[in-house]
């Protein structure tokens, strides 16, 4: 048995022996995986490491902003912030398939990296923040037939020619566990506890085509929840929260007015791994009062519904 402060120092010197004099490239997604992995690459090799953040303008509110200065202002980690919303969203437009649009973000990110990479003069190794579950389930569903589920961005599609080796430290733990190594190297509770956020972000709660309008009508009512969640007291009982904006417009009535605008999924979900999940149940109270703010305060949305599905059978991202 290993504790996190022991697991924080073999991991250091196997970054150091495996990376040696070279370059490390680490992307960050915004969340807790990339972010930890970051750090942890950052104390083992310093100003080895350069960061790279591609804002593909699929965030939550606020989040990039965040992202950036926690690492460049707190950490003083080397950090190229990429504004790469328009590319993301031009090459989404006309995608409605899941896995193609994950792939499309996937193959995306991995151009605008080599771009970056080259800028800089080029890295030898790749960091990702990996984790078990991403490595199995990239693979196969537990306990299915041998199918890919998901493509998940930051583990599959990672073509040879970008003539890296990939580091990955934590590719053995848990996400409970990458939250306690994630305080152990002095993150911010506010990050470390924060919800896990995939790395094709909105796109995936946005069934069907992804545009900047969606994205931007998405981003407010998400917000809406969250501070309804964090005001509650419940944001820590909750693996994960977050708004889907659905391709599906129906009727309602404002005042005298009828309305035709989207629907917006609410999802909850508690899990220790994310390989399993069960609802959260929130009181009928409390979820009205999310409807009613949301409805009243964010225009193209009239009507709010809430997810009852676990997983398995469902997923916890709706694509
Ligand atoms: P699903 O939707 O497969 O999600 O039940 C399980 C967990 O993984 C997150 N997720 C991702 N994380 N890249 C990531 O970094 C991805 O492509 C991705 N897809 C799903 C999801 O948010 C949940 O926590």
């Amino acid at each position: 048995d290993w504790t996190m402060a022991e697991f924080r120092q073999v991991k250091i010197a196997e970054i150091r022996e495996q990376v040696g004099d070279g370059r490390v490239i680490c992307g960050l997604s915004g969340g807790v995986d990339s972010a930890v992995a970051a750090v942890l690459i950052h104390e083992a090799i310093g100003d080895q490491l350069t960061c790279v953040f591609v804002d593909h303008g699929l965030m939550r509110l606020g989040e990039a902003e965040q992202v950036v200065s926690l690492f460049r202002e707190h950490y003083g980690i080397k950090l190229v912030h990429v504004n790469a919303e328009e590319r993301f969203l031009g090459g989404l437009a006309g995608l409605t398939d899941p896995e193609k649009k994950r792939k499309f973000i996937g193959g995306e990110f991995i151009a605008v990296f080599e771009e970056e990479a080259a800028k800089i003069g080029g890295a030898d190794f790749l960091a990702q923040g990996t984790l078990y579950p991403d490595v199995i389930e990239s693979v196969s569903f537990t306990g299915g037939p041998s199918v890919t589920i998901k493509s998940h961005h930051n583990v599959g599609g990672l073509p040879e020619r970008m003539n890296m080796k990939l580091v990955e430290p934590l590719r053995e733990l848990f996400k409970d566990e990458v939250r306690v190594l994630g305080k152990e190297l002095g993150l911010p509770d506010i990050f470390v506890g924060r919800h896990p956020f995939p790395g094709p972000g909105l796109a995936i709660r946005i069934p069907g085509e992804v545009t900047k309008e969606r994205c931007d009508i998405l981003r407010k009512a998400d917000a809406i929840y969250l501070e309804e969640i964090r005001t509650a007291g419940l944001y820590d009982a909750i693996w994960q929260a977050f708004a889907v904006l659905l391709p599906v417009r129906t009727v309602g009535v404002m005042g005298d007015y009828r309305t035709y605008d989207s629907v917006c999924a609410l999802r909850a979900v508690t899990s220790t791994d994310g390989m399993t999940a069960d609802i959260y149940p929130f009181d009928a109270t409390f979820l009205s009062r999310v409807a009613t703010r949301i409805i009243n305060e964010v225009k193209g949305i009239n009507r709010v519904v809430y997810d009852y599905t676990s997983k398995p059978p469902g997923t916890i991202e709706w694509e």
